[in-house]
């Protein structure tokens, strides 16, 4: 079965059946989708398309991904060319597509890096974790370095090592226990500061906090920190002015890695290339997928400081090389497709593109804060949340199923939007992540649709 043309009700309802009589999903419940679904079978720059021809702005591009947008066939040429001349070897020997991606990355980030290839966000932090450890073996004899140092609602990744990582107790409940090799600290989460503070005036107490915790847990027991710099699953919440800095001196002082989590963060999303450089923080290790490719190909990768890199260079007795290997990873056609994406957004100047309309589209969402229940609108980019409130003043969050109403009035309205927030009650945040392509009329549309959906939802 194939839906390429006109709608057709049967053919879209035949696939729903073998969907749902075959199809095992994530994180939704199949319950919900023999009544609800989106069939998706089209897309053009912002918009997807449903088998039944209905249109929906996609304002999270996709789970935060398709950053150039939808309907670039140029990149199926990209692919089938590739194809033809070589679609696979494994990544032990040398491929040209591969070699130049990790050329253009090195570029991006303005030289000094290597890239180790993977296939997803997960395993580019998990690959990132597992580097730090490697690294801690080479360069400190004597000591047992295995720990990270995390915040708590931050989200790293589904893999056992990256959920630990993350900081969602309610992503984590259902596969508890963990190692305990992750140990958490509060997050920067100004609006509602855990340690009950006020920026600047705190002094960063949080940074402060974190050394106890590094101090507390030995710091020579302690491989990395890892932070993301825009903080998304929390609810689109930025570092603080001087925090990441601040962290960054932190892991100088005691020998820890930084690794930095640009899955979503990356590639234009916050207005630049990569969101550490709004803060002028050198990552040792940096996870990047997601818009690595646009999400035309699955491929991530873990890009590490040349100085790393040289803890991982050797004679072959030493045994010093990366201890891991995936079939995956630099897949040639997945690496052309993504040389090719990063390569259209520096032409159409994309991570400038967002820059620009995310200020538009922050200046209109911002006019909603005076709405009873938007608490905080924020974020970098294109990359914002709108956190909902019950109540300005004591700021109690809406409440996740209040959240659910709104989410759903909007598809509704034919706007497809994210959730996002610290789980249970604190999933309060309406996450926008659209295409960096997305017009200054789709963001006046955004705003129409979620005023409207405010007003009859939450009052
Ligand atoms: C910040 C962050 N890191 C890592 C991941 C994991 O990426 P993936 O789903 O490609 O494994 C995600 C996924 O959304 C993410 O948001």
């Amino acid at each position: 079965m194939s839906l390429t043309n006109a709608p057709d009700p049967a053919i879209r309802a035949a696939i729903v059946k073998q969907d749902l009589d075959n199809v095992l999903h994530p994180i939704v419940q199949h319950k919900l989708l023999e009544t609800r679904q989106i069939v998706v079978t089209g897309g053009h720059g912002s918009t997807i398309v449903d088998a039944d021809g209905t249109e929906y702005l996609d304002a999270m591009a996709g789970l935060w991904c398709v950053n150039i947008g939808y309907g670039r066939a140029e990149l199926a040429d990209v692919a089938a060319e590739q194809m033809r001349q070589l679609a696979y070897y494994p990544h032990t020997a040398m491929n040209v597509p591969a070699a130049e991606l990790a050329e253009s990355i090195n570029g991006l980030m303005g030289g000094g890096y290597h890239t180790y290839f993977v296939n997803s966000g997960s395993e580019a932090n998990e690959a990132g974790i597992k580097i730090a450890r490697q690294y801690a073996k080479h360069e400190y004899p004597g000591q047992f370095r295995f720990k990270t140092v995390s915040r708590y609602f931050s989200y790293h990744g589904t893999t056992m090592a990256t959920l630990d990582a993350g900081g969602l107790g309610e992503r984590k409940a259902k596969f508890e226990p963990f190692s305990g090799d992750f140990v958490h600290v509060a997050p920067p989460y100004c609006y509602r500061c855990p340690l009950g503070l006020k920026h600047p005036s705190c002094e960063m107490a949080c940074v402060k906090n974190m050394e106890t915790t590094i101090i507390g847990e030995g710091p020579e027991s302690v491989a990395e920190v890892i932070v993301e710099p825009i903080m998304s699953a929390m609810g689109v919440v930025p570092s603080p002015d001087g925090y990441l800095s601040e962290v960054q001196a932190l892991c100088r002082k005691y020998g820890i890695l930084l690794h930095v989590d640009e899955v979503i963060n990356g590639f234009g999303r916050t207005g630049k290339m990569f969101g550490h450089q709004h803060y002028n923080v050198s990552p040792d290790i940096m996870a990047i997928a997601k818009g690595i490719s646009s999400a035309y190909l699955p491929i991530a990768a873990t890009v590490v400081k040349n100085e790393v890199f040289q803890s991982f260079y050797g004679e072959v007795s030493e045994n010093r090389q990366v201890g891991q290997v995936n079939t995956y990873g630099g897949h040639a056609v997945s690496a052309a497709v993504a040389t090719r994406n990063i390569e259209i957004m520096l032409e159409e100047k994309l991570a400038e593109r967002a820059a620009e309309t995310g200020a538009y589209l922050m200046d209109g969402l911002r006019t909603l804060l005076r709405h009873p229940n938007v608490g905080d609108v924020r974020g970098k980019g294109l990359l914002i949340g709108v956190e909902l409130v019950k109540d300005k003043a004591t700021k109690e969050p809406i409440g996740a199923e209040k959240l659910g109403q709104v989410v759903e009035a909007c598809r509704e309205a034919g706007l497809l939007v994210g959730r996002a927030g610290a789980g249970g009650k604190m999933g309060n945040t309406v996450a926008l992540s659209p295409p960096l392509v997305i017009t200054r009329a789709e963001c006046d549309r955004v705003v129409e649709i979620l005023d409207r959906v405010i007003t009859a939802v939450c009052v």
